[in-house]
């Protein structure tokens, strides 16, 4: 007997018996995978497949062939991947008795319910991904018993509550993407013993408390993501020993402290993002020792002291922002041989001395900002030798010499901004033939000669900024007429010449800024094609002849300073029904006549209007005390007709004096008319 039943049992009862078994967890599949599909919301009707045909065959094969489902070679559900099907709803606990389930995917739905805690009874789980939904409640427990899970990305819900701590025991996890929900308190040092963690991604919750410095222990780990959340403390110096680390990003992560130097051993990170903290102290010149480092970000920290030169050892380099810190001294020359360096943000620092050389001169410079420093010394020129500069951003220092003739021929750049430095020299031809460039300020520098004529030609400009410099030529003719042109300003040069009918055609022009110059002529009555001009001051110039009246009517012009000119003739009535205007100045012109009093010329200050003999009436005194030229005509007028009156007046007395007293002189006989006379 003993010996048969092994025979009995192999060759005849066993495959009956797991025929039996596998047909009857299949018929529990099925029902498991309807169960779960009657409580989800499927709008598109992704899973119309999950029936079962009234034909009652090879139940097995059936549900395995099911939209999103997948079996093994025993007809068992192995694979679960409803990902992106606009499912919602509940997760039903019926998901449990795929007890053979490896991989259940359920990302990018709308589900907005808690998971169901019976989750953690898929002991064979190795992936499980519930990520971007918008899962409440806290993250089941109980995942900590699951033996063979390596991934688990949860990130994008609105999970909340404490991070589970029994997952510290799926020592077999590689990768914990929890970024992106609401859950608070500190991170479990449990997840110290998850030694083949590869991915911790925690950004972007509601953490606080110190990170663990245990976290150091896990050797493996490659990425690390804890920034946007509310830590306290610094960065443990064990984040040191993480050897095999690559990506490092504790951006805004309310963390302060000196960063560690052990950071430095880290022969593998390509990537440090440390910015929008409170890191104080130097910037560890061990960083330089990094060799592999791609991207360094660590902007927006109260760091001090100077730029270690050690970083120029990083020849990977693409990408180094250290703007908004307290860095004083020099920026390293060596920089400037970075050959793979693309952007160099280094703005609103202390920073002095010349910027390097050489920079841009041989890699693929794409971004430089280094405004609001000290920096002195002359712009590098060869910065667009790599033929990608699209921002240059130098305003606010002190940068001298000249603009380097290449970079006017710089095809790539969008952002020219240089205001407020000591740059000399003429403005070089060139600017108005790239393609791309928007933005062109160069105000309050020491710019002399023309304003080159092949800015007109341009197609892209859209600001326009000499203001403040000592340029001294006419304004090119049509440079109104760029297509994209928003900004023109221009005030405090020589500029000089006429701008007759230099609007046909305006079409984008909002702000136009001429004042404080030496420009002459009539305002054209052309400007009203600017359409939309809402700004237009042209003030303290030698502007003659009358005021457009059309001005008046520009639909949408607001500010409108005429000031400092010699404008004669009336003030248009029509101001005071202009349709947008707010502010008008045009005092110290030669303009005279009656103040209209209607509209804005009811309520506009007097010292709007002062400086301009003739002017009289509305909110200006009146007009017959005034002594204005058209009025003191009328006055003498006046006065003659006075005098004229008087002297009539007096002539008829003396008429009737003589004729009475000649009257009796006829009646007495006596001849004393002549003495009278
Ligand atoms: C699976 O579905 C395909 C079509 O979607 C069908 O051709 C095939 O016969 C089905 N297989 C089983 C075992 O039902
Ligand atoms: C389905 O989801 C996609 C992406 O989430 C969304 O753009 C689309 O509007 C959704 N459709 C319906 C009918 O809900
Ligand atoms: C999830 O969080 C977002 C952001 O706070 C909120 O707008 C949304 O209503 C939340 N949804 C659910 C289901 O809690
Ligand atoms: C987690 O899922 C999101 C979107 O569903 C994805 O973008 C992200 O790369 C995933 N995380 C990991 C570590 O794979
Ligand atoms: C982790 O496993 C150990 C034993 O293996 C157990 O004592 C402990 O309670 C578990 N931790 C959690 C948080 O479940
Ligand atoms: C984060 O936690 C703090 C206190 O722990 C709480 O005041 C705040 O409302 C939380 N913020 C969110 C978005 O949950
Ligand atoms: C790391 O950098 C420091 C300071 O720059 C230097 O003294 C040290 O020798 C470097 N260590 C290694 C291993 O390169
Ligand atoms: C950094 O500079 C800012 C402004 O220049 C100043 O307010 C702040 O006190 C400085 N911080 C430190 C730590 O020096
Ligand atoms: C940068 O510095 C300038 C000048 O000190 C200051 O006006 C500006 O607000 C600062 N910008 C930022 C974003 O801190
Ligand atoms: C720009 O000028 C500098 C110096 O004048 C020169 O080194 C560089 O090669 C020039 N670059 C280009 C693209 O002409
Ligand atoms: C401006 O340039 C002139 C020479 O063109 C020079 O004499 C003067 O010192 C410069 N001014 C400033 C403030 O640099
Ligand atoms: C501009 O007017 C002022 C004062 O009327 C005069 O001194 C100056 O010579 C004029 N300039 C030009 C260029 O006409």
């Amino acid at each position: 007997m003993k010996n048969h039943l092994p025979f009995f049992f192999w060759c005849i009862a066993f495959p009956f018996v797991i025929a039996e078994a596998v047909s009857s967890v299949a018929n529990n599949e099925v029902s498991a995978l309807l169960s779960i599909k009657a409580s989800l919301i499927d709008p598109l009707d992704h899973l119309k497949d999950w029936k079962v045909s009234t034909y009652k065959g090879d139940v097995g094969a059936v549900h395995c062939n099911w939209t999103g489902v997948w079996c093994n070679s025993n007809g068992v559900v192995e694979k679960l991947d409803l990902s992106s099907r606009n499912l919602s709803g509940l997760v039903s606990d019926a998901l449990q008795q795929l007890h053979s389930l490896t991989f259940l995917n359920l990302c990018c739905n709308g589900f907005s319910s808690p998971l169901p805690k019976s989750i953690s009874k898929l002991t064979h789980l190795k992936s499980f991904d519930v990520s971007q939904n918008y899962f409440v409640g806290e993250f089941p427990s109980g995942l900590g018993r699951m033996e063979e899970l390596t991934y688990i990305n949860g990130s994008s819900n609105n999970f909340s509550g404490f991070l589970p701590k029994d997952l510290g025991n799926v020592t077999t996890l590689e990768t914990l993407d929890f970024r992106g929900s609401f859950f608070e308190g500190p991170i479990p040092t449990s997840y110290k013993n998850l030694l083949n963690l590869k991915y911790l991604g925690l950004a972007g919750n509601n953490l606080t408390g110190y990170i663990p410095r245990e976290l150091g222990q896990i050797s493996s780990l490659e990425t690390i993501i804890l920034g946007y959340n509310g830590f306290k403390g610094g960065i443990p110096t064990e984040f040191g020993d993480l050897s095999n680390l690559q990506y490092l990003d504790l951006a805004l992560g309310n963390l302060g402290g000196q960063i560690p130097v052990e950071l430095g051993r880290l022969k593998k990170l390509n990537t440090i993002f440390l910015y929008q903290n409170s890191f104080e102290g130097k910037i560890p010149p061990e960083l330089g020792n990094i060799t592999s480092l791609v991207l360094l970000d660590l902007s927006d920290n109260q760091l001090s002291g100077e730029i270690p030169v050690e970083l120029a050892e990083l020849k990977s380099l693409q990408l180094l922002n250290l703007m908004r810190n307290n860095l004083t001294g020099q920026v390293p020359s060596g920089l400037g041989g970075l050959t793979q360096l693309e952007v160099l943000e280094l703005w609103n620092n202390s920073l002095s001395g010349p910027l390097p050389v050489n920079l841009g001169q041989n890699s693929p410079l794409q971004w430089l900002d280094v405004s609001s420093n000290s920096l002195s010394g002359e712009i590098p020129a060869g910065l667009c030798n790599g033929g990608n500069l699209i921002k240059l951003i130098l305003f606010n220092n002190v940068i001298s010499g000249s603009i380097p003739l290449n970079l006017s021929r710089c095809e790539s750049l969008v952002r020219v901004r240089m205001q407020n430095n000591l740059i000399s020299g003429t403005v070089p031809p060139g600017f108005g033939k790239l393609a791309k460039l928007q933005r062109l300020e160069l105000a309050n520098n020491n710019l002399t000669g023309e304003i080159p004529h092949d800015i007109s030609l341009s197609t892209s400009l859209s600001f326009i900024d000499f203001s403040q410099n000592r340029l001294h030529s006419a304004l090119p003719s049509s440079i109104f007429s760029i297509p994209t042109l928003q900004n023109f300003l221009v005030s405090y040069n020589n500029l000089i010449g006429e701008i007759s009918d230099q609007f046909q055609d305006c079409p984008s022009l909002a702000v136009l800024d001429l004042s404080t110059n030496s420009i002459s002529g009539r305002i054209p009555a052309s400007i009203v094609s600017c359409e939309k001009l809402v700004t237009l001051n042209l003030r303290n110039n030698n502007f003659t002849g009358e005021i457009p009246r059309a001005i008046s009517m520009m639909s949408t012009l607001a500010i409108l300073d005429l000031s400092n000119n010699s404008l004669t003739g009336a003030l248009p009535e029509s101001f005071g029904n202009s349709p947008a205007l707010e502010s008008l100045n045009v005092s110290y012109n030669k303009l005279e006549g009656q103040v209209p009093s209607n509209g804005i010329l009811t309520t506009i200050n007097p010292g709007d209007l002062i400086g301009n003999a003739g002017l009289c009436g509305g909110v200006l005194p009146p007009c017959s005390r005034s002594s204005g030229r058209t009025m003191s005509r009328e006055r003498k007028l006046h006065i003659n007709h006075v005098i004229a009156g008087w002297l009539v007046g007096i002539s008829i007395i003396l008429s009737i004096v003589i004729a009475v007293i000649g009257g009796r002189w006829c009646t007495r006989g006596g001849t004393q008319m002549a003495v009278v006379l």
